[in-house]
């Protein structure tokens, strides 16, 4: 009888109070894309609905980058325009909360409210999961809470599960967060705080769910994702290569990625997962960001190009079908023409499938920012542009080799092409599949590849 009745107080309770609407735009990465769905998920535990449509938000979460001074830039810029949004709501009596999240949230804090005071709440990576309160606080004062505490909030995540996590088939599971390697030019490890592994069983309860909503394929991610030691149920401390094992064996998970990886924490293991686990895609991303040795330890990245080299040779004898991408930085302080050649070395030297090539931007409060011979913004840019332009020839090359090949495709999209869907490539090439043949978005196919172009391939279902 009790039961039934406080039932009814919060039936009561859930009916009078109205319902509002959260937007959230994301920057950054893959991270930061699982960060705002889980607090999507925690707003709607808090009784908030989602929208894509800004105006008819209560209130707006801008979920930041700080990697590069671009992006940073870029916050500031939306905040000027929800500022008119929230004037006008104003003006009729209404509100708008703008908040900024992220690790620009973090690294500057309440600097954010004292540059653009039309920001109401700021909180870190780290603080996400205390939404509530801090909504509440948000009753009588601005918030800004960039702590790292002491309760993980993978302890206290919401219980709702929203089931647009999962996106064609693909959802990202977080295992690993924060950065102790201090790269002499990344933010990271200041906006992220230390390294920090999820227990075995909360992955393996994140993943089952997800799989059994329908995703076919993991992506596990974490800042440095190869140095997973997460406390397994037998007390001790697995690997990533051993946590791969276990989820593989999961019915109807089809395919394991994982990303990012840091090279010189890559070990046996893992490297014999390549070798034996079916599910882990044959497609790895292995940032080096120079090809110079001098410039790597400059950049304080803990290996020389040999010792990468080395590594993928190592990988590749495990499974022959691996193929890499890499991310690079190009104008490095101090970086010459010649170390540049070597950037374009090592692009060759691996045959690189694909890759994420940045401009150096100098940081704020990391050690590379105050270095000398710092590389004037034309060069940068015109060793960007060959640097990529490189990438694309090896990228062509790679799509020209896939033709006639046959490999499973997860379909994603619809593409331009009245019937054609377009799928995922066990190498994360985009596929325009023509016939499907009564396969869905979602599904996955076995195709064989009849034309390549420059992102992308042309094939058939088999
Ligand atoms: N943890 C990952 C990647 C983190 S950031 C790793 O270690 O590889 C993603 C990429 O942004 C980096 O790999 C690097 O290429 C780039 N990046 C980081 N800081 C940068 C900066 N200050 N300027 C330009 N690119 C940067
Ligand atoms: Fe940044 Fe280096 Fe850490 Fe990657 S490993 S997040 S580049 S500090
Ligand atoms: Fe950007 Fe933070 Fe990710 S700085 S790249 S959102 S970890």
């Amino acid at each position: 009888m009790e039961k039934i009745e406080s039932m009814n107080t919060e039936l009561l309770e859930a009916v009078s109070i109205p319902v509002k609407k959260y937007h959230i735009k994301t920057w950054g990465c893959a991270m930061n894309e699982y960060d705002s769905q889980r607090i999507g998920e925690m707003l709607q535990s808090l009784n908030y609905e989602s929208t894509s449509n800004l105006s008819e938000a209560d209130l707006v979460i801008l979920n930041t980058c700080h990697i590069r001074e671009k992006a940073t830039e870029k916050v500031y810029s939306d905040i000027g325009r929800l500022k008119i949004l929230k004037d006008r709501r104003r003006s009729i009596g209404q509100n708008l909360i703008i908040g900024v999240s992220g690790c620009v949230a973090q690294a500057e804090g309440d600097e954010i409210i004292k540059r653009a005071p039309s920001v109401d709440l700021v909180f870190g990576p780290q603080t996400w999961h205390k939404l509530g309160e801090m909504l509440e606080q948000l009753q009588s004062s601005k918030v800004c809470n960039t702590d790292f505490p002491v309760e993980e909030k993978f302890d206290n995540l919401p219980k709702i599960f929203d089931k647009k996590r999962i996106q064609n088939g693909s959802a990202f599971v977080a295992i690993q967060e924060g950065c102790d390697k201090f790269c002499t030019y990344c933010v990271v490890p200041y906006t992220r705080g230390s390294e920090y592994s999820r227990p075995v069983w909360q992955v393996l309860e994140e993943v089952s769910k997800l799989v059994q909503e329908g995703a076919v394929e993991i992506t596990l991610l974490g800042q440095n994702v190869n140095n997973y030691p997460g406390l397994g149920h037998d007390n001790t401390s697995w690997s990533l290569g051993k946590l791969i094992r276990r989820l593989a064996e999961l019915k109807g998970l089809q395919r394991i990625r994982y990303t990012t990886s840091y090279p010189a924490e890559v070990d046996d293991d893992l490297i014999s997962a390549h070798r034996d686990v079916e599910k882990l895609i044959p497609f790895l991303h292995l940032p080096i960001q120079s090809g110079s040795n001098r410039i790597l330890k400059a950049m304080n990245r803990n290996h020389t190009v040999e010792f990468y080299l080395d590594l993928i040779a190592r990988l590749r004898s495990a499974n022959p079908k691996l193929a890499f991408s890499s991310d690079f930085i190009v104008g490095f302080p101090g970086e010459t023409e010649e170390d540049f050649q070597d950037s374009l070395k090592v692009i060759d030297a691996v045959g690189l499938i694909q890759s994420y090539s940045f401009s150096y931007s100098a940081r704020p409060g990391t050690p590379a920012a105050l270095m000398p011979n710092q590389v004037p913004e034309d060069i940068k840019h015109e060793r960007l542009l060959r640097l990529q332009q490189h990438l694309k020839t090896h990228q062509q090359r790679f799509n020209d080799s896939c033709i006639g090949m046959e490999f499973t495709v997860l379909l994603e999209r619809e593409g331009k092409i009245a019937g054609q869907l377009v799928g995922k490539s066990p190498y994360m090439q985009a596929v325009r599949v023509d016939n499907p043949q009564g396969h869905m978005l979602g599904d996955t196919v076995k195709v064989k590849v009849l034309q390549s172009h420059p992102n992308s391939l042309t094939a058939v279902v088999v």
